[in-house]
């Protein structure tokens, strides 16, 4: 029997990492789901097992360094990198701490150039890596350091894909725009309210609207895309909310 391709999905276990997790595993590849929170790790691997689906279990917090480099050291080589599992909290301009922004950065972008780097040195040729930022990079209020991570993600992208380049890895990023699942809980009722105010399609996306984005930038068919980013936001990124 041919091998599945090996994909890893961080942040795996919810949301929209659980989504991509699903359709990468439906498109026909092996995917490895890594996430910090053990029971949704077992519990949702379990449950896509059951399905038929190629998923193993991972449960690592990605901002440990040596335990990201054993990680991807006992794998075998990773075809398709999706680097999603990322942080986010409110904080008023004025309140935000340097311990804030360290914790952000050391999520939402230092685990992953730890997690990228170990993972090239084996990757094979042609393969692709998915970082999701967020449209919020474009700017965003209450959360500037949120923000700071992710725009620093989307350099990170730019300088993955032109070192990469010359061995055919294509990286891109992804920016959801407000997206439905569990990490909106740390948005009050009234803040999320004025979230969804500034969607023009006057609704969220769904994880699996983040899944698909995914699927076709790891698809062998899309071969001459690299350094973008795509945002999946109903159209947030526009700019004008107002007629
Ligand atoms: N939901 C949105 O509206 C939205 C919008 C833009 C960008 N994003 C980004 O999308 C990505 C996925 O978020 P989501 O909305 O699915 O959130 P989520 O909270 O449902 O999922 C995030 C997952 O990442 C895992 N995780 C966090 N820190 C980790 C660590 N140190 N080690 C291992 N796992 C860790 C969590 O355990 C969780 O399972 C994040 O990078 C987030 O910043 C979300």
């Amino acid at each position: 029997m041919t091998q599945l391709p090996l994909a890893l999905v961080t942040g795996g276990a919810s949301g929209m990492g659980l989504a991509t997790v699903e359709r990468l595993a439906r498109d026909g590849f092996e995917v490895a789901l890594v996430d910090r929170n053990a029971e949704l790790t077992q519990k949702e691997s379990a449950r896509l097992r059951d399905q038929g689906l190629t998923v193993s279990a991972h449960v690592v917090d990605l901002t440990d360094e040596a335990a990201v480099r054993a990680l991807v050291r006992g794998l075998r080589p990773i075809s398709a990198l999706v680097n999603n599992a990322g942080i986010f909290d409110e904080r008023k301009f004025l309140d935000v701490s340097n311990a804030d922004f360290r914790r952000a950065y050391e999520v939402n972008l230092i685990a992953v150039a730890t997690l990228t780097q170990e993972s090239v040195r084996t990757m094979p040729d042609g393969g692709r890596i998915v970082n999701i930022a967020s449209r919020a990079y474009l700017g965003a209020k209450n959360h500037p350091h949120y923000v700071a991570s992710k725009a620093a993600l989307v350099g990170y992208t730019r300088a993955s894909a032109m070192e990469l380049a010359p061995r055919g890895i294509l990286v891109n990023a992804i920016a959801p725009g407000l997206i439905d699942t569990p990490i909106l809980r740390a948005l009050t009722p009234e803040r999320l309210a004025a979230q969804l105010a500034l969607q023009p399609t006057g609704q969220a996306g769904r994880p699996e609207d983040i899944a698909q984005a995914v699927s076709f930038l790891v698809s062998p068919q899309t071969g001459f895309i690299t350094g973008q980013v795509l945002f999946v936001d109903g159209g947030k990124s526009l700019g004008g909310t107002t007629s």
